[in-house]
């Protein structure tokens, strides 16, 4: 509980600095800005809520909270703990990350989704691209999807015969790659350790701020020579995005 209590005040401390840097909140005293007016924060595979009850915690009564899980007995405990603190901004509805709607528009300004398994992560990563969030934060694991693809070149062969080498190369291919599509829909994008490995595993963050047009061909070169260097021909972010890694 002691780790689990540190990750979600370092996670509440990046929130704050990414909001301020996405202009989102004030860096003087951290309240709404104008161009903030009534955001909505979405958290994807919530779990017990830890961090989006510290979200709404640190975005205050005039932002809408919602955190999405598929375990129907987390949201019931989740929703009672929201209404026994009249926390009426905050809500937590049953549904699956890629296919769940809250409200009639589904707007989302801010999308959280820390260690939701595997590709999971990226069907959270491609709403809030779809979105046109401003702000994206997420801490991926279990990034199983592209360790079968993995086909490196020969110089790599024998080093990658050993399966943690393996494991720890799939980590970084698919975070690395994800971090590539975000820069190419439109985002600058930072990935960074958010806690020591002393608390979690887990560790790593992609933050990433809607800063420029979505599309450069050089930045789709680039994260597609990426792919082929590992022989990876699908990535699910990249076929949420429609985009060809070959
Ligand atoms: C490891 S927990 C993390 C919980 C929380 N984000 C945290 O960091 O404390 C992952 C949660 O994501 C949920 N989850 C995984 N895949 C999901 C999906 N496709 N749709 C909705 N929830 C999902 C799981 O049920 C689980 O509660």
């Amino acid at each position: 509980m002691a780790s689990k209590l540190r990750q979600i005040e370092k996670f509440a401390e990046v929130l704050q600095h990414l909001l301020q840097e996405a202009g989102l909140l004030a860096s003087e005293d951290s309240a709404l800005t104008s161009e903030a007016s009534l955001p909505t924060l979405v958290d994807m595979g919530c779990g017990k809520g830890y961090l989006t009850f510290a979200a709404a915690a640190l975005l205050g009564p005039n932002a809408r909270v919602v955190g999405i899980e598929t375990r129907a007995e987390l949201i019931a405990f989740c929703n009672q703990a929201a209404q026994k603190h009249q926390l009426s901004q905050l809500s937590f509805l049953a549904g699956e990350i890629a296919t769940a709607s809250w409200g009639e528009t589904s707007a989302l300004d801010i999308l959280v989704a820390l260690h939701a398994c595997d590709t999971a992560t990226d069907d959270a990563l491609a709403r809030g691209i779809h979105a046109g969030a401003k702000l994206i934060l997420v801490s991926p694991c279990c990034q199983k999807e592209l360790r079968p693809q993995l086909t490196p070149p020969e110089v790599l062969r024998e080093a990658l015969s050993h399966g943690i080498f393996q494991e720890r190369q799939a980590e970084f291919v698919t975070d690395a790659l994800r971090a590539q599509l975000l820069e190419w829909a439109g985002y600058r994008t930072k990935v960074f350790e958010f806690i020591s490995t002393e608390h979690t595993a887990k560790n790593i963050m992609i933050a990433a701020i809607r800063s420029h047009p979505r599309g450069d061909s050089g930045r789709l070169q680039r994260l597609r020579s990426l792919a082929s260097f590992y022989g990876i021909r699908h990535q699910r972010l990249a076929h949420h995005l429609q985009l060809s890694l070959v």
